[in-house]
C-alpha cells in the first residue's frame, strides 16, 4: 500500500530532509585525501545528534554505521572504517538518513577527492543528471515507469549502465516504504503517481556492467567488472504544482 501524506506530513518530512541535506553538505566539505570514511561516519551520527534527529540506518537490519560511504567500485551499503584514506582520484558516495520527529530522511550524493580523471567526473555528472531527469518525472497523473524510464534513458545514453539489484522507494514513517522506484523501465507502466506520495528516487550508476556483487561483510554492493559507480538520491513529495525535492539545505 502506498501512503499519502497530509501538507503537514510533508511539511515534517521536508525538516527530516534538510537536516540531511545541511550533513551531507558538511560532509562533503571534510571530503579530503587524507580523512578516513571511519571519520566522515562519526562526523554525521554528531551533528545528527547535535540536530535532535537520530541517524536513520544505525541498526536498520543490523547495519553497524550510521553512514553509508561507498568508494569507487563500491556501489552502496560501503561499511566506513578508520582504516580507509581517501586519496586523490577517488569518487566517493555518502548515504545519509535521519529519523526525526517521526518522519525520516534520506539522501546521497557522490564527489570526487581531490582530482578525478575526466571519465570518473562524467560518471559523477551523469548519475546526478540521470536523477534528476527522474524527479522531473515525479509529477500526479504520470507513472512510476516514467521515473524509471526517464533515468535509464538518460543514463544509457551516455553509455552508462543502471543497477537493477537496488531500487528507490517510498518514504515517510518509515525509511522504507511502497512503492519500490526501480531506475529502468517503460514509461507508462506502472502505478498512477499521485499528490501527497514522497518518494526517495536514487540511481545508482555503473561505468561497465550493471551487474553487481555483494561482499562477504555481507552489506558492501560493489560492481562485478570492478569499473566504478555512482550514486545521488533525493527525497521528493509529489504535489499538485509537481515535484517539490526535500532534501536540499536549508
Ligand atoms: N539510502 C539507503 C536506502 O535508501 C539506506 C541504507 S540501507 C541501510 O536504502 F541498511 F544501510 F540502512
Ligand atoms: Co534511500
Amino acid at each position: 500500500m502506498i501512503v499519502l501524506k497530509t501538507s503537514e506530513e510533508i511539511g515534517r518530512i521536508r525538516e527530516s530532509n534538510h537536516i540531511v541535506a545541511n550533513i551531507l553538505s558538511a560532509l562533503r566539505e571534510k571530503v579530503k585525501p587524507g580523512i578516513t570514511t571511519g571519520e566522515l561516519d562519526t562526523y554525521s551520527e554528531e551533528l545528527a545528534r547535535k540536530r535532535g534527529a537520530i541517524p536513520a540506518f544505525k541498526g536498520y537490519m543490523g547495519y553497524p554505521y550510521s553512514l553509508c560511504i561507498s568508494v569507487n567500485s563500491e556501489v552502496v551499503h560501503g561499511l566506513p572504517s578508520y582504516e580507509r584514506a581517501l586519496v586523490s582520484g577517488d569518487i566517493v558516495s555518502l548515504d545519509f538518513g535521519v529519523y526525526y520527529n517521526g518522519y525520516y530522511g534520506d539522501a546521497a550524493l557522490t564527489v570526487p577527492v581531490g582530482d578525478v580523471s575526466v571519465e570518473a567526473a562524467r560518471l559523477i555528472g551523469i548519475t546526478e543528471r540521470g536523477l534528476y531527469e527522474g524527479i522531473r518525472q515525479a509529477k500526479a497523473g504520470n507513472r512510476l515507469g516514467d521515473i524509471s524510464a526517464a533515468v535509464q534513458g538518460c543514463v544509457e545514453a551516455a553509455g552508462f549502465s543502471v543497477v537493477r539489484d537496488f531500487v528507490g522507494h517510498g518514504i515517510g514513517k518509515n525509511l522504507h516504504e511502497e512503492p519500490q522506484i526501480p531506475n529502468y523501465g517503460v514509461r507508462g507502466r506502472g502505478v498512477e503517481l499521485k499528490a501527497g506520495m514522497v518518494l526517495a528516487i536514487e540511481p545508482m550508476v555503473n561505468e561497465g556492467t550493471y551487474k553487481v556483487k555483494v561482499l562477504e561483510n555481507g552489506w558492501t554492493v560493489v560492481t562485478e567488472d570492478g569499473k566504478l559507480s555512482a550514486h545521488f538520491e533525493h527525497s521528493v513529495a509529489i504535489t499538485k504544482n509537481g515535484p517539490d525535492i526535500l532534501s536540499v539545505m536549508q
